[in-house]
């Protein structure tokens, strides 16, 4: 079988790099020469555990290969695989243009019957317009099924999410183009893997159900970590506790700043805005929304609360990806609070494993430094916002030392809390008992700088800013 891929995003060029390794013919194409140029040349332009081997082995099997040339590429195929990005809009809309792009350039240059599997993820109802719109722009004797194949690859696991999962879904109402897909995935079926064979409209909505699920989960356990704040409980002991039960089984249960990424927000605004468009008030969606903002606006207030005011205090910031183990920092909770932070007037030195450079270009004004130790250095305050593991080795003793203030507030409950009291840190988590007293530390700090001000010649005051004490 031929397989053309379009968009070589982690979606794509995981898809393309699995399907090769099953077996089939497989290139993968993308619009940005430069990309295709990159992996032609044996470079890969995303970082994915075990991806570059895969790559390698199945290019040289003769098996995959690369190309911009959608027109050379697209000829011969049996399946054709969809898998560029359809970034949210405002309001909730998809952007479905370079989707529309890849299916008529496709279409435009095919040869014989064809299967068109989505494995973008697209608003509900998107197959069913997209048959119609094949109908109209394809010859009536042209046969295009089209298949909904949804994916639930995660950024950092990709491969190995693609190569084990727990279900595959297909939809489509063509037995013949749901018996190609099975073949396709046939090495997986034979594994005793769970195939799904359903319609369009059933795919769409496992897609969206199942992370729409695992936001909810994620927003029910941040709720409850901010309720265990008002009651004196711990939710890592609640998550824990919960988890055993296997009907609500252990994973999305970690309390923190709210999710981020690519998909998770995205995915569930569409939700809401598709079921909106068909007269149906998805309720809870919009809980997990508001739940979700309200999640990272508290981390916010919570290091005003402990600061007072936050104009010229050194804030530093540990993580700023939206998840450990990956550079993007799409909707990650970190880039919302060093926004804010930043435009509270506070003096924010940040530092991540890997997303530096993509977060300064979001928010140039702020510092990047090279590690965690020089982003404590001198701060009244430091804010774990991403789990990196790295950040649980630090030498703490040498981090207490350097700060102004041994104050952590660790978003994540990442960080070894008793390790942490131990050292003498003021240490703030999410749905935790604090260590120490903060107050006492932010006294005396406000203490010696009251004197210094006094010791100084007054200088005439700007206007009071709104919000800020
Ligand atoms: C997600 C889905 O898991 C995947 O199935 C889908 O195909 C794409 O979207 P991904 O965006 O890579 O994958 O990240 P994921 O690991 O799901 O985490 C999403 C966000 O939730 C991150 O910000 C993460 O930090 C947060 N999260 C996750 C929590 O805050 N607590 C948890 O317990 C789990």
């Amino acid at each position: 079988m031929k397989i053309t891929v379009v968009g070589t995003g982690y979606v794509g060029l995981v898809a393309g790099a699995c399907f090769a390794e099953f077996g089939q013919k497989v290139v993968c194409v993308d619009y940005d020469r430069q990309k295709i140029s990159q992996l032609n040349a044996g470079e890969v332009p995303i970082f994915e555990d075990g991806l570059e081997d895969l790559l390698t082995r199945n290019v040289a099997a003769g098996r995959l290969s690369f190309s911009h040339d959608l027109p050379v590429a697209v000829p011969g195929s049996d399946v054709a695989v969809i898998a560029v990005g359809t970034p949210g809009k405002s309001g909730g809309e998809t952007d479905l243009e370079h989707f529309h792009r890849a299916i008529s350039d496709v279409l435009a240059n095919i040869d014989s019957r064809l299967i068109l599997v989505i494995k973008s993820t697209v608003p509900m109802g998107t197959a069913a317009r997209t048959r119609e719109w094949v109908k109209q722009i394809t010859n009536p004797d042209q046969r295009i099924d089209i298949v909904s194949n949804p994916e639930f690859l995660r950024q950092g696991s990709a491969v190995n999410d693609f190569l084990n999962p727990d279900r595959i879904i297909i939809g489509g109402d063509s037995r013949h183009a749901l018996r190609l897909m099975r073949e396709v995935y046939g090495p997986l079926e034979k594994r005793n893997i769970p195939v799904v064979l359903t319609s369009n409209e059933t795919a769409e909505m496992i897609k969206y159900a199942a992370n729409t699920f695992l936001a909810l989960k994620i927003s029910y356990i941040n709720e409850i970590a901010n309720m265990c704040d008002h009651f004196g409980a711990d939710v890592t002991k609640v998550a824990e506790a919960l988890g055993m039960d296997s009907r609500i089984g252990p994973s999305f249960l970690e309390a923190g700043p709210g999710f981020g990424g690519s998909c998770l927000p995205k995915d569930v605004k569409s939700f809401v805005n598709s079921s909106k468009k068909r007269g149906y008030t998805f309720r809870l969606g919009k809980a997990i929304i508001s739940a979700n903002a309200y999640q990272r606006r508290a981390v916010v207030a919570k290091v005003k609360s402990l600061l007072g005011s936050l104009r010229g205090k050194r804030i530093a910031i540990l993580g700023l990806a939206f998840k450990a183990n990956t550079d993007d920092v799409r909707e990650s909770p970190a880039m919302y609070v060093i926004k804010r932070l930043h435009h509270s007037g506070a003096k924010v030195r940040a530092y991540d494993p890997a997303a530096s450079a993509p977060a300064r270009r979001e928010v140039p004004r702020i510092q990047y430094v090279n590690d965690a130790y020089a982003a404590c250095d001198g701060a009244d305050i430091a804010v774990l916002l991403t789990a990196w593991d790295e950040f649980r080795n630090l030498d703490f003793s040498r981090i207490h030392q350097s700060m102004a203030q041994p104050i952590i507030y660790d978003t994540r409950n990442a960080l070894n809390r008793d390790q942490l009291g131990k050292l003498g840190f003021v240490y703030f988590a999410t749905g935790r008992a604090t260590l120490g007293d903060a107050k006492q530390h932010v006294e005396t700090v406000a203490a010696v700088a009251r004197k210094k001000r006094k010791a100084k010649p007054a200088r005439k005051r700007g206007p009071a800013i709104a919000g800020i004490n």
